[in-house]
């Protein structure tokens, strides 16, 4: 993709120089609220930050619970409008490029939601969100949210990826699914990861595995590192199976040495 200079060094800080991201989540109270997990974000966050390439949050996080010396590139959460109470296809941008400056945003990441009663909406949104970004040289995540009937096959996500890389997107954030190479085959941008609800650590690592081996350039992963047992732990063993490329097996042991060695300390 030919991009101009901004775009393109703001993405490298995103994607590293190995084709691979791990992209913490940590966005969920834009529409969840006090997320489990993530009840006081400063306190998730800091020993996270660490381990990840970049972190994806709203404003109102990174204002209160991010030290502005942290040299960490923000992507931003910039479409809401909606809560867990209401129909959550229907969004709007929330933040002005202007704020996403003054922000020194990497990327700014907004929800498409193809099929449900706001989808055009979204749709449009995205558009524009991409025609602000290319006039200062920030690039655009979308996101394919999933509405309550959608399945989460590749047809269905695969659509999703498509649509949003012809309307400009840079990058798109997906499940990962059953014939996930077929998505990846049919999309001409990079393909990030979501980790979707907790799971197991084993099967989030495994989840994390079959992505990158199926072609996503990493994973954007929440809820299976900072609901786990070991955040610290999960963090480090996706970040061995992104960046290293090594086995499951292999990761979950990163995990378990860091949980453990945790528990020997507090004990
Ligand atoms: C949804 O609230 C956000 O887009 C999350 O960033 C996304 O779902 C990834 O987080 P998780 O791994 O918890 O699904």
């Amino acid at each position: 993709m030919s991009m101009n200079w901004g775009m393109a060094n703001r993405l490298a800080r995103i994607i590293k120089s190995d084709g691979r991201a791990v992209m913490l989540a940590v966005d969920h109270g834009y529409f969840l609220g006090p997320t489990s997990g993530l009840e006081e974000p400063r306190k998730t966050i800091e020993p996270l930050m660490p381990h990840a390439d970049s972190i994806m949050l709203t404003r109102g996080v990174l204002r209160t619970s991010v030290d502005a010396k942290a040299d960490k590139p923000i992507v931003l959460r910039v479409s809401g409008g909606t809560s867990i109470l209401k129909e959550l296809s229907n969004e709007d941008i929330t933040v002005s490029i202007e704020d996403c400056i003054r922000l020194n945003v990497s990327a700014m990441a907004l929800s498409i939601f193809v099929g449900s009663d706001f989808e055009k909406e979204t749709l449009v949104s995205l558009a524009k969100l991409v025609d602000e970004g290319e006039k200062y040289g920030i690039p655009v995540l979308a996101v394919t949210a999933v509405g309550k009937d959608m399945a989460r096959d590749v047809r269905y996500l695969g659509l999703s990826c498509r649509i949003a890389a012809e309307l400009g997107a840079h990058i798109v954030k997906t499940y990962y699914c059953d014939n996930f190479e077929e998505l990846i085959g049919s999309c001409p941008i990079p393909v990030i990861v979501a980790g979707g609800k907790k799971t197991p650590e084993m099967e989030a690592l495994e989840l994390a595995y079959n992505a990158v081996k199926g072609g996503a350039v990493g994973v954007d992963m929440g809820r299976n590192i900072f609901q786990s047992d070991s955040p610290v732990g999960m963090i480090k063993a996706v970040r061995a199976i992104v960046h290293e490329n090594v086995s499951v097996k292999e990761a979950f042991k990163i995990y378990e040495s860091e949980k453990n060695s945790k528990a020997r300390k507090a004990s």
